[in-house]
Protein backbone atom coordinates (compact mmCIF):
# COMPACT_ATOMS: atom_id res chain seq x y z
CA UNK A 1 0.00 0.00 0.00
CA UNK A 2 1.32 3.88 -0.88
CA UNK A 3 1.94 5.39 2.49
CA UNK A 4 1.59 9.71 2.39
CA UNK A 5 5.64 9.93 1.69
CA UNK A 6 5.53 8.67 -1.80
CA UNK A 7 2.88 10.51 -3.80
CA UNK A 8 4.88 11.94 -5.91
CA UNK A 9 6.25 14.86 -4.17
CA UNK A 10 4.51 17.84 -3.44
CA UNK A 11 2.98 21.41 -5.80
CA UNK A 12 1.94 24.23 -4.29
CA UNK A 13 -0.75 26.31 -6.27
CA UNK A 14 0.39 30.07 -6.83
CA UNK A 15 -1.14 32.13 -3.82
CA UNK A 16 -2.01 29.16 -1.98
CA UNK A 17 -0.29 28.35 1.23
CA UNK A 18 -1.12 24.72 1.84
CA UNK A 19 1.24 21.99 -0.92
CA UNK A 20 -1.04 19.71 -3.08
CA UNK A 21 0.82 16.00 -3.08
CA UNK A 22 1.44 15.68 -6.90
CA UNK A 23 -1.11 12.07 -6.82
CA UNK A 24 -4.26 12.84 -6.22
CA UNK A 25 -7.52 11.37 -7.28
CA UNK A 26 -10.44 12.32 -9.48
CA UNK A 27 -14.08 11.46 -7.91
CA UNK A 28 -15.85 11.34 -11.70
CA UNK A 29 -15.97 7.11 -11.59
CA UNK A 30 -17.85 7.57 -8.13
CA UNK A 31 -21.26 8.02 -10.20
CA UNK A 32 -23.19 6.04 -11.52
CA UNK A 33 -22.66 3.97 -14.96
CA UNK A 34 -22.02 7.34 -17.53
CA UNK A 35 -21.70 9.11 -14.76
CA UNK A 36 -25.41 9.29 -13.65
CA UNK A 37 -26.96 8.39 -10.90
CA UNK A 38 -25.75 6.53 -7.97
CA UNK A 39 -23.25 4.22 -8.43
CA UNK A 40 -24.19 0.32 -7.38
CA UNK A 41 -21.85 0.18 -4.07
CA UNK A 42 -21.93 3.55 -2.09
CA UNK A 43 -19.98 1.53 0.77
CA UNK A 44 -17.71 1.12 -1.91
CA UNK A 45 -17.54 4.99 -3.18
CA UNK A 46 -17.01 5.82 0.39
CA UNK A 47 -14.26 3.52 0.82
CA UNK A 48 -12.42 4.84 -1.58
CA UNK A 49 -12.19 8.02 -0.78
CA UNK A 50 -11.27 7.21 2.71
CA UNK A 51 -8.14 4.85 1.93
CA UNK A 52 -7.45 7.56 -0.55
CA UNK A 53 -7.02 10.13 2.31
CA UNK A 54 -5.43 7.96 4.58
CA UNK A 55 -2.41 7.54 2.70
CA UNK A 56 -1.94 11.09 2.18
CA UNK A 57 -3.82 12.19 -1.04
CA UNK A 58 -4.93 15.86 -0.38
CA UNK A 59 -6.13 16.83 -3.86
CA UNK A 60 -9.19 15.72 -4.55
CA UNK A 61 -11.15 16.35 -8.24
CA UNK A 62 -14.69 16.59 -8.41
CA UNK A 63 -17.86 18.52 -10.10
CA UNK A 64 -21.43 18.85 -9.21
CA UNK A 65 -22.62 17.22 -12.72
CA UNK A 66 -21.20 13.66 -11.81
CA UNK A 67 -24.44 12.53 -10.99
CA UNK A 68 -25.55 14.95 -11.02
CA UNK A 69 -24.92 16.22 -7.58
CA UNK A 70 -24.20 12.52 -6.28
CA UNK A 71 -20.57 12.45 -6.50
CA UNK A 72 -20.58 15.54 -4.64
CA UNK A 73 -22.46 14.23 -1.84
CA UNK A 74 -20.71 11.36 -1.43
CA UNK A 75 -17.50 13.06 -0.53
CA UNK A 76 -19.26 15.01 1.85
CA UNK A 77 -20.57 11.89 3.45
CA UNK A 78 -17.35 9.97 2.70
CA UNK A 79 -15.18 12.74 4.41
CA UNK A 80 -17.00 15.56 6.11
CA UNK A 81 -15.68 17.04 8.64
CA UNK A 82 -13.01 17.74 6.11
CA UNK A 83 -9.15 16.93 7.27
CA UNK A 84 -7.24 20.04 7.20
CA UNK A 85 -5.07 20.47 4.35
CA UNK A 86 -7.15 18.75 2.12
CA UNK A 87 -8.24 20.63 -1.51
CA UNK A 88 -11.19 19.77 -2.97
CA UNK A 89 -11.03 20.91 -6.78
CA UNK A 90 -14.21 21.29 -8.39
CA UNK A 91 -15.49 22.37 -11.93
CA UNK A 92 -18.40 24.64 -13.33
CA UNK A 93 -19.54 25.66 -16.60
CA UNK A 94 -21.60 22.40 -17.96
CA UNK A 95 -25.11 20.53 -16.76
CA UNK A 96 -26.93 17.44 -17.48
CA UNK A 97 -29.29 17.09 -19.94
CA UNK A 98 -31.87 14.55 -19.07
CA UNK A 99 -30.69 11.99 -21.32
CA UNK A 100 -27.25 12.35 -20.00
CA UNK A 101 -25.50 14.63 -22.32
CA UNK A 102 -23.23 16.90 -20.85
CA UNK A 103 -24.18 20.90 -21.89
CA UNK A 104 -22.44 24.48 -21.03
CA UNK A 105 -24.04 26.22 -18.64
CA UNK A 106 -21.99 29.32 -18.85
CA UNK A 107 -24.79 32.26 -18.11
CA UNK A 108 -24.54 34.09 -15.40
CA UNK A 109 -27.40 32.71 -13.69
CA UNK A 110 -26.00 28.79 -14.01
CA UNK A 111 -22.40 29.94 -12.96
CA UNK A 112 -23.84 31.25 -9.46
CA UNK A 113 -26.30 28.56 -9.13
CA UNK A 114 -23.38 26.03 -9.87
CA UNK A 115 -21.17 27.77 -6.77
CA UNK A 116 -23.45 27.28 -5.00
CA UNK A 117 -24.93 24.29 -5.58
CA UNK A 118 -21.45 22.68 -4.73
CA UNK A 119 -21.14 24.37 -1.83
CA UNK A 120 -24.17 23.03 -0.25
CA UNK A 121 -23.67 19.31 -1.62
CA UNK A 122 -19.55 19.38 -0.21
CA UNK A 123 -20.70 21.03 2.73
CA UNK A 124 -18.13 24.27 2.29
CA UNK A 125 -18.58 27.91 3.10
CA UNK A 126 -16.14 28.52 0.90
CA UNK A 127 -14.55 26.67 -2.55
CA UNK A 128 -11.05 26.16 -2.81
CA UNK A 129 -10.20 25.97 -6.13
CA UNK A 130 -12.75 26.71 -9.27
CA UNK A 131 -12.33 25.37 -12.59
CA UNK A 132 -14.36 27.33 -15.58
CA UNK A 133 -14.78 24.10 -17.74
CA UNK A 134 -15.66 25.55 -21.53
CA UNK A 135 -14.69 23.63 -24.32
CA UNK A 136 -16.18 20.34 -25.26
CA UNK A 137 -14.50 16.48 -24.02
CA UNK A 138 -12.73 16.31 -26.90
CA UNK A 139 -10.72 19.47 -26.80
CA UNK A 140 -11.39 23.75 -26.76
CA UNK A 141 -13.09 25.95 -28.81
CA UNK A 142 -11.98 29.27 -29.38
CA UNK A 143 -14.57 31.53 -27.86
CA UNK A 144 -14.06 34.16 -25.75
CA UNK A 145 -14.14 33.56 -22.14
CA UNK A 146 -14.51 37.21 -20.89
CA UNK A 147 -18.16 36.45 -19.72
CA UNK A 148 -18.14 33.77 -17.56
CA UNK A 149 -15.16 34.16 -16.10
CA UNK A 150 -15.60 37.80 -14.89
CA UNK A 151 -18.82 35.91 -13.15
CA UNK A 152 -16.65 33.84 -11.27
CA UNK A 153 -13.87 36.51 -10.52
CA UNK A 154 -16.63 38.21 -8.77
CA UNK A 155 -18.08 35.08 -6.81
CA UNK A 156 -14.25 35.12 -6.04
CA UNK A 157 -14.26 38.84 -4.11
CA UNK A 158 -17.38 37.43 -2.23
CA UNK A 159 -15.26 35.20 -0.98
CA UNK A 160 -17.53 31.87 -2.02
CA UNK A 161 -14.28 30.68 -4.05
CA UNK A 162 -10.69 30.86 -3.38
CA UNK A 163 -8.29 30.36 -6.35
CA UNK A 164 -9.72 29.69 -10.16
CA UNK A 165 -8.73 27.69 -12.00
CA UNK A 166 -9.50 27.45 -16.23
CA UNK A 167 -10.61 23.82 -17.99
CA UNK A 168 -10.66 22.49 -21.76
CA UNK A 169 -9.31 25.72 -22.91
CA UNK A 170 -6.72 26.53 -25.12
CA UNK A 171 -3.06 28.64 -24.66
CA UNK A 172 -5.05 32.05 -26.56
CA UNK A 173 -7.89 31.47 -23.90
CA UNK A 174 -5.46 31.33 -20.93
CA UNK A 175 -3.74 34.66 -21.73
CA UNK A 176 -7.47 35.86 -22.15
CA UNK A 177 -8.01 35.22 -18.70
CA UNK A 178 -4.85 36.03 -16.81
CA UNK A 179 -5.91 39.95 -18.25
CA UNK A 180 -9.08 38.78 -15.55
CA UNK A 181 -8.08 37.41 -12.57
CA UNK A 182 -5.27 34.99 -11.41
CA UNK A 183 -5.41 31.55 -12.54
CA UNK A 184 -3.98 28.67 -10.67
CA UNK A 185 -4.01 25.46 -12.99
CA UNK A 186 -5.46 24.24 -16.46
CA UNK A 187 -6.87 20.72 -16.86
CA UNK A 188 -6.94 19.91 -20.03
CA UNK A 189 -7.18 16.54 -22.10
CA UNK A 190 -3.87 14.74 -21.90
CA UNK A 191 -2.17 11.60 -21.43
CA UNK A 192 1.08 9.65 -22.88
CA UNK A 193 -0.89 9.23 -26.23
CA UNK A 194 -2.84 12.14 -26.33
CA UNK A 195 -0.10 15.59 -26.43
CA UNK A 196 -1.82 18.79 -28.12
CA UNK A 197 -1.06 20.09 -25.19
CA UNK A 198 3.06 19.71 -25.22
CA UNK A 199 3.84 23.04 -25.63
CA UNK A 200 1.28 24.48 -23.65
CA UNK A 201 2.35 22.68 -20.34
CA UNK A 202 6.10 23.83 -20.69
CA UNK A 203 4.67 27.62 -20.56
CA UNK A 204 2.52 27.09 -17.80
CA UNK A 205 5.23 25.32 -15.76
CA UNK A 206 7.69 28.49 -16.39
CA UNK A 207 4.69 30.31 -14.94
CA UNK A 208 4.11 28.51 -12.19
CA UNK A 209 0.61 27.07 -12.96
CA UNK A 210 -0.75 23.57 -12.23
CA UNK A 211 -1.09 21.61 -15.31
CA UNK A 212 -3.99 18.90 -14.25
CA UNK A 213 -4.77 16.21 -17.31
CA UNK A 214 -8.24 14.40 -17.29
CA UNK A 215 -8.41 11.17 -18.62
CA UNK A 216 -4.58 10.39 -17.58
CA UNK A 217 -5.57 6.91 -18.35
CA UNK A 218 -7.66 7.45 -21.87
CA UNK A 219 -10.78 7.95 -19.53
CA UNK A 220 -14.10 6.68 -21.39
CA UNK A 221 -11.65 4.52 -23.53
CA UNK A 222 -8.45 3.67 -21.55
CA UNK A 223 -5.26 3.71 -22.99
CA UNK A 224 -3.71 0.05 -25.46
CA UNK A 225 -0.40 0.80 -26.33
CA UNK A 226 1.44 -2.46 -27.42
CA UNK A 227 4.75 -0.18 -26.26
CA UNK A 228 3.14 0.73 -22.84
CA UNK A 229 2.23 -3.14 -22.52
CA UNK A 230 5.89 -4.20 -23.02
CA UNK A 231 7.76 -1.27 -20.75
CA UNK A 232 5.14 -2.22 -17.85
CA UNK A 233 6.18 -6.49 -18.11
CA UNK A 234 9.88 -5.07 -18.34
CA UNK A 235 9.23 -2.64 -14.98
CA UNK A 236 7.33 -5.56 -13.31
CA UNK A 237 4.36 -2.69 -13.19
CA UNK A 238 1.18 -2.45 -14.86
CA UNK A 239 0.48 -0.14 -18.46
CA UNK A 240 -1.81 1.77 -15.98
CA UNK A 241 1.41 2.56 -13.79
CA UNK A 242 3.87 3.62 -16.36
CA UNK A 243 1.46 5.86 -17.62
CA UNK A 244 0.92 7.99 -14.71
CA UNK A 245 5.13 7.52 -13.97
CA UNK A 246 5.17 8.95 -17.21
CA UNK A 247 2.92 11.86 -16.23
CA UNK A 248 4.41 12.41 -13.33
CA UNK A 249 8.17 12.68 -14.86
CA UNK A 250 7.00 15.01 -18.11
CA UNK A 251 6.42 17.84 -16.04
CA UNK A 252 6.87 19.48 -12.62
CA UNK A 253 4.13 20.98 -12.70
CA UNK A 254 1.64 18.17 -13.54
CA UNK A 255 -0.64 16.85 -10.81
CA UNK A 256 -2.71 13.96 -11.06
CA UNK A 257 -6.21 12.75 -10.46
CA UNK A 258 -6.65 9.45 -12.16
CA UNK A 259 -10.55 8.41 -11.64
CA UNK A 260 -11.05 4.58 -9.99
CA UNK A 261 -14.31 3.52 -8.13
CA UNK A 262 -12.16 0.30 -7.08
CA UNK A 263 -9.81 0.19 -4.22
CA UNK A 264 -7.15 -2.16 -6.01
CA UNK A 265 -7.09 0.25 -8.70
CA UNK A 266 -6.69 3.31 -6.32
CA UNK A 267 -3.95 1.65 -4.46
CA UNK A 268 -1.97 0.21 -8.36
CA UNK A 269 -2.76 4.15 -9.36
CA UNK A 270 -1.35 5.51 -5.56
CA UNK A 271 1.34 3.30 -6.09
CA UNK A 272 2.62 4.63 -9.47
CA UNK A 273 4.58 7.59 -8.00
CA UNK A 274 7.47 5.48 -6.91
CA UNK A 275 8.22 3.96 -10.14
CA UNK A 276 10.91 5.45 -11.83
CA UNK A 277 11.05 5.69 -15.70
CA UNK A 278 14.55 5.40 -16.79
CA UNK A 279 15.37 7.79 -19.81
CA UNK A 280 15.41 5.36 -22.59
CA UNK A 281 11.91 3.88 -20.93
CA UNK A 282 10.82 7.48 -21.54
CA UNK A 283 12.27 7.58 -25.01
CA UNK A 284 10.23 4.54 -25.61
CA UNK A 285 7.09 6.11 -24.28
CA UNK A 286 7.48 8.96 -26.10
CA UNK A 287 6.99 7.19 -29.42
CA UNK A 288 3.17 6.26 -28.62
CA UNK A 289 2.18 9.88 -28.88
CA UNK A 290 4.27 10.67 -31.67
CA UNK A 291 2.35 7.53 -33.70
CA UNK A 292 -0.85 8.43 -32.46
CA UNK A 293 -0.68 12.29 -33.55
CA UNK A 294 0.52 11.51 -37.13
CA UNK A 295 -2.78 8.68 -37.14
CA UNK A 296 -4.66 11.72 -36.46
CA UNK A 297 -3.67 13.78 -39.10
N1 LIG B 1 -12.48 18.82 -17.07
C1 LIG B 1 -13.13 17.88 -17.72
O1 LIG B 1 -13.82 18.14 -18.70
C2 LIG B 1 -13.01 16.46 -17.26
C3 LIG B 1 -13.43 15.44 -18.11
C4 LIG B 1 -13.29 14.14 -17.67
C5 LIG B 1 -12.75 13.86 -16.41
N2 LIG B 1 -12.35 14.88 -15.60
C6 LIG B 1 -11.72 14.61 -14.26
O2 LIG B 1 -10.57 13.81 -14.48
C7 LIG B 1 -10.61 12.67 -13.61
C8 LIG B 1 -9.93 11.51 -14.30
O3 LIG B 1 -10.58 11.19 -15.49
P1 LIG B 1 -11.41 9.85 -15.73
O4 LIG B 1 -11.73 9.18 -14.46
O5 LIG B 1 -12.53 10.19 -16.62
O6 LIG B 1 -10.41 8.99 -16.60
P2 LIG B 1 -9.08 8.17 -16.28
O7 LIG B 1 -8.56 8.49 -14.93
O8 LIG B 1 -8.21 8.35 -17.45
O9 LIG B 1 -9.60 6.67 -16.34
C9 LIG B 1 -10.61 6.18 -15.53
C10 LIG B 1 -10.98 4.80 -16.07
O10 LIG B 1 -9.87 3.94 -15.92
C11 LIG B 1 -10.20 2.84 -15.06
N3 LIG B 1 -9.04 2.63 -14.19
C12 LIG B 1 -8.58 3.42 -13.23
N4 LIG B 1 -7.46 2.91 -12.69
C13 LIG B 1 -7.22 1.76 -13.33
C14 LIG B 1 -6.23 0.76 -13.23
N5 LIG B 1 -5.23 0.87 -12.34
N6 LIG B 1 -6.28 -0.31 -14.07
C15 LIG B 1 -7.26 -0.42 -14.97
N7 LIG B 1 -8.25 0.48 -15.12
C16 LIG B 1 -8.23 1.58 -14.30
C17 LIG B 1 -11.43 3.26 -14.31
O11 LIG B 1 -12.25 2.15 -14.03
P3 LIG B 1 -12.43 1.57 -12.51
O12 LIG B 1 -13.40 2.45 -11.83
O13 LIG B 1 -12.91 0.19 -12.75
O14 LIG B 1 -11.06 1.61 -11.89
C18 LIG B 1 -12.12 4.17 -15.33
O15 LIG B 1 -12.87 3.42 -16.23
C19 LIG B 1 -12.10 12.44 -13.35
O16 LIG B 1 -12.32 11.72 -12.18
C20 LIG B 1 -12.61 13.86 -13.30
O17 LIG B 1 -12.46 14.34 -11.98
C21 LIG B 1 -12.47 16.17 -16.02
Amino acid sequence: MSNSTDLGGNFTLLGASMPLKRMGYGAMQLAGPQVWGPPRDVEGAIAVLREAIAVGVNHIDTSDYYGPHVTNQIIKQALHPYPDGLVIVTKVGARRGEDKSWIHALSRQELVNAVHDNLRNLGLDALAVVNLRVGGMAGPSEESIEEPLTVLAELKRQGLIRHLGLSNISSAQFAEAQKITAIVCVQNFYNVAHRIDDRFIDGLAAQGIAYVPFFPLGGFSPLQSSVLDNVAASLQATPMQVALAWLLQRSPNILLIPGTSSLQHLRENLSAATLQLPSEIIAALDSIGQSANQTAT
